[in-house]
């Protein structure tokens, strides 16, 4: 496994046998088992699997936790090691941002709810970083997690907009044998909170569920799930959607699919969280 800061190394690698397939799998570091499960998809996928290791300062707001994000460099290489990546890109900022840097990429109506609304600056780094990787490394396929639900709906987005020659591969959520869905930041949670936390899995499970039973009421999904966030002491509502899986405008009445989303707050720990629904797998 190769591990690099430097773009050349990354261009001579990719292109040595210019046939070869790649997978890409962009992520923030302090790997989980979440991300591995990225790695081993890409890994079963494609010839080559480039994995990227970069805390991107552009999706944070000065209020967020940049500074204090968790970082395990010696940690993340040994997982992904194992996990059978072939190249590991790590740059810093002088090198994804040097000085004079201004070109951003930005994806308009789709990054304007939910997460885009609570963080109006977020998406803009997300899909500026992410356009970027996708010009370095030029992936046959690159792999997200459906935990990031908007992401995937932003990127997807961005790749068609300006024809990016990949396959995007959203991957399944990871979560601990309680449902709490693995993510860098549970770190930050008290017991009490870490206990607590499990409000999120078990409102979108009740939502899916009621979908399930025949529940099409949007506003009345919505209120079920808002009550059992509002019946957890510690918790926090952000929000709570009813969406349409590709616009993520909000739904009315629910036709044969919707994603299930909320953010919810720990004290300062923001937690998100979705699950999708579809009438043909129910
Ligand atoms: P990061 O939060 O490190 O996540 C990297 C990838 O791992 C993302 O695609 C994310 O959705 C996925 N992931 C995280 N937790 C997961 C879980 N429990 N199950 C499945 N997949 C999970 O997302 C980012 O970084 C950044 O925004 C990035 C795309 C790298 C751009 O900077």
């Amino acid at each position: 496994m190769k591990v690099t800061n430097n773009i050349q190394d990354i261009r001579h690698m990719r292109w040595q046998q210019p046939a070869a397939t790649w997978g890409l799998v962009p992520t923030m570091g302090f790997l989980h088992e979440g991300h591995i499960s990225l790695v081993r998809r890409a890994r079963a996928e494609n010839d080559f699997v480039a994995a990227t290791i970069y805390v991107n300062p552009t999706q944070f707001a000065p209020t967020e936790d940049l500074s204090t994000y968790p970082r395990d460099l010696p940690h993340d290489l040994a997982l992904l090691e194992a996990a059978g990546a072939d190249l590991v890109f790590t740059p810093d900022d002088s090198i994804m941002y040097p000085a004079g840097f201004q070109t951003y990429v930005t994806v308009e109506e789709v990054t304007r709810v939910l997460e885009g609304a609570s963080r109006p600056t977020h998406f803009r780094g997300v899909t500026t970083i992410v356009a970027k990787l996708f010009n370095l490394i030029q992936p046959t396929r690159a792999y997200f997690g459906q935990k990031d639900y908007q992401q995937t709906a932003v990127l997807r987005q961005m790749v068609t907009d300006l024809n990016f020659n990949l396959d995007m591969i959203i991957c399944p959520t990871v979560r601990e044998a309680d449902g709490l869905a693995m993510s860098s930041r549970n770190k930050y949670l008290d017991p009490a909170q870490r206990a607590g936390a499990t409000v999120l899995s078990r409102t979108l499970a009740a939502g899916v569920a009621a979908l399930q039973a025949g529940e099409r009421d949007a506003n009345r999904l919505r209120a079920m799930m808002q009550a059992m966030i509002a019946a957890e002491p510690l918790a926090r509502l952000d929000y709570i959607s009813v969406a349409h899986p590709r616009t993520l405008a909000e739904l009315v009445e629910v036709a044969d699919e919707a994603v299930l989303s909320t953010a919810v707050f720990f004290h300062r720990t923001r937690l998100i969280d979705n699950m999708l629904w579809q009438e043909s797998q129910s």
